[in-house]
């Protein structure tokens, strides 16, 4: 019997917070594990847009809280230490706005997040801390969260602990206070996990390693994440945090396909049966989606969508050719229909340009297939012979910010790109030319 469902139920674009949703990457949590454990080091997630770093940062949260469900779901039960180092955490998600490493400490030091932010977990007169749960069911691995700030209000200026012209002073008062006051109150912890994601963003990263450096110690330490293909993407003068980054490096790279089919089993579970896919639906969706959960969680809710508005449960291949026509059309992913009307403009002959950028293939032994470039000059013979004549007018405003941009530079070397987004870039392979 068919029944209306909420796509959200199994499916999500949003970071995922939850061990029950999280698949795949036994590898990583691992990684993961063994950084969380070390007494002093930093850990540094980086990849591409949208293949799940943040989702990760999420688990390593979950874990050092004590939370170990995600390395039980991964079969890593035999590694969960017997007493895990357990932390107090802060999570940031960085912006653009954010100069420096001063302005970055600045806004950790004022930061009124009452479930994230480092100013909950400061001790004031009157303030008020409760333990609470960041997965759905109540199980083990509490962090704490702020229900009433102290008598002072939430200026951190009033602090008697911030230095007006030396938030680094500041914020080493704050992370000493943070764990000497919580540890008398709360379970005790061995110190305290500062995650800094969108790391990328930052405008200057300059001595952003050195300054990390300085700062952590076995009490305190730090996970940064963003987009990036190594390392020195994250941070630049990674060489200075070498030696406490070891262990902890952690390149995010795409699903495998095992992986992508798990998001669906995963979705039939959380639907308690009610919708299901078939195999060759999945199958179908691993290759659309080339690794990236993104897309795979975005098709997947556009399937029961669909299913819910035309009455059925159980995608089927009939189904989903359906829904596949209308992704075609440019008619069920809003966002990055979007991005693909504003880096075509009106031209047709860009569109056409633009999945034969996409649908280049990486030559492997040349290229690292992860890397995604395209190289310009080989589309050009096949663009003539569609009528293409003037590629170079074209590509402007497929590299230009206000457009995107699309494409990206992929080396120093003219003529090479990389897709901004590689979603986007499997999006405009899907997509028909209108
Ligand atoms: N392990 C996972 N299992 C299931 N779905 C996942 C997993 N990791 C990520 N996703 C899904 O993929 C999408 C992107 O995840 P996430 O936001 O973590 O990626 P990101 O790399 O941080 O992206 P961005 O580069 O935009 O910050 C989300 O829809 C999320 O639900
Ligand atoms: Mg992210």
């Amino acid at each position: 019997m068919f029944s209306v469902v909420d796509p959200e139920t199994g499916f999500t674009s949003s970071v995922i917070r939850d061990p029950r949703r999280f698949v795949g990457r036994t590898e990583l949590i691992e990684s993961c594990m063994n950084a969380l454990s070390a007494r002093e080091g930093v850990i540094g997630v980086y990849g591409k847009r949208g293949v799940g770093k943040s989702s990760l940062v999420r688990q390593i949260q979950q874990m050092a809280n004590g939370n170990y469900d995600i390395a039980q779901k991964a079969g890593l039960a035999h590694l969960i230490p017997k007493t895990p180092r357990r932390y107090y955490t802060v999570y940031y998600a960085c912006d653009s706005s954010i100069g420096n490493t001063v302005d970055l400490i600045k806004r950790l030091c004022n930061d009124t997040e009452v479930e994230d932010g480092l100013l909950r977990l400061v001790p004031d007169v009157g303030k008020e801390l409760e333990e609470f749960s960041r997965s759905d069911d109540d199980s083990s691995g509490h962090d704490l969260r702020l229900v009433k700030w102290g008598a002072k209000g939430a200026d951190s200026q009033k602090y008697a602990s911030f230095i007006p012209n030396d938030p680094i002073q500041s914020f080493r008062n704050f992370v000493g206070a943070a764990l000497d006051a919580n540890n008398r109150v709360w379970s005790k912890r061995d110190g305290l996990l500062i995650l800094l994601d969108e790391f990328d963003v930052i405008g200057q990263k300059n001595h952003m390693g050195s300054l990390i450096k300085s700062l952590t110690a076995p009490t305190v330490k730090f996970g940064v994440c963003g987009i990036g293909q190594d390392l020195g993407a994250l941070i630049n003068d990674h060489k200075s945090v070498a030696r406490l980054i070891e262990q902890g490096a952690i390149h995010v790279r795409p699903m495998n396909a095992e992986e992508t089919r798990q998001i669906f089993s995963t979705a039939e579970k959380l639907f308690k049966g009610v919708v299901t896919f078939a195999p060759d639906v999945v199958d179908q969706i691993v290759e659309i989606s080339e690794g990236y959960p993104y897309f795979a969680q975005l098709i997947g809710k556009a399937c029961v969508q669909y299913g819910n508005n035309t009455g059925f449960n159980n995608i089927d291949r009939k189904i989903f050719g359906e829904v596949l026509d209308r992704i075609r059309e440019g008619r069920s992913f809003p966002n990055l229909e979007e991005q693909y009307q504003l880096a075509v403009g009106k031209s047709k002959e860009r569109a056409m340009l633009l999945v034969l950028l996409a649908e280049q293939r990486s030559d492997a032994a040349q290229y690292n297939d992860d890397i995604g470039r395209v190289v310009l000059q080989k589309t050009r013979a096949a663009a003539q012979g569609l009528g293409i004549d003037y590629i170079d007018q074209l590509m402007p405003r497929l590299v230009e910010q206000r457009y995107g941009p699309a494409l990206v530079k992929g080396s120093e070397q003219r003529g090479i790109y990389e897709f901004a987004d590689p979603v986007f870039r499997a999006y405009v392979k899907l997509r028909t030319l209108d």
